[in-house]
């Protein structure tokens, strides 16, 4: 596709930006951007529903899990400014609405009614879990194309999703 370079003729916004030019094709990187789209609203539902649970979680385990959910929800809304930095770093509009993540997402909105505290982790751990497929379903094609700061960033969130579905599986086992 279009080269960066001196021709007149492909100017990419009315201000006369040049072509994104990284070593990336502009196919690729729509493919990347579309992946991590789907990690974004993944990891902003897996927030959404976490603070949720911080909010709403009763029983004897209260202050361990009203804890560990705050550690938890600050983590992943921390998490989604990379994920839509690099999106954006790609030549890509990060998607930012409730209706797009709705779309986008793997995960499902957090239950109307607060669950039991124990089926809070179990739906937390599923979470984790399926945010973490969500990104691992994406590296390959980073890895292909040579594209490391979205690989370090998978990596980074796969880290952080395996490691907390460990540690909230723990919470179940006796
Ligand atoms: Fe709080």
């Amino acid at each position: 596709m279009a080269k960066a370079g001196n021709s007149m003729k492909k100017t990419a916004t009315p201000a006369g930006a040049p072509a994104i030019n990284i070593g990336i094709s502009e196919k690729d990187r729509a493919a990347i951007a579309k992946g991590l789209s789907r990690l974004l609203a993944d990891t902003y539902t897996l927030y959404l529903t976490t603070h949720n649970f911080h909010w709403n979680v009763t029983g004897p385990m209260f202050n361990t899990l009203h804890t560990m959910f705050m550690e938890q929800y600050t983590e992943l809304w921390n998490a989604v400014d990379p994920i839509a930095e690099r999106i954006r770093a790609l030549g890509h509009v990060a998607p930012g609405s409730y209706a797009a993540f709705g779309k986008l997402s793997s995960l499902q909105d957090a239950p109307a009614e607060p669950p039991k505290a124990f089926d809070m982790v179990r739906t937390l751990v599923q979470g984790h879990e399926a945010v973490a497929r969500t990104a691992r379903e994406l590296f390959p094609m980073a890895d292909k194309v040579c594209d490391e700061p979205t690989a370090d960033l998978l990596t980074q969130r796969l880290t952080v999703h395996e490691q907390t579905a460990w540690m909230l599986r723990a919470l179940l086992e006796d």
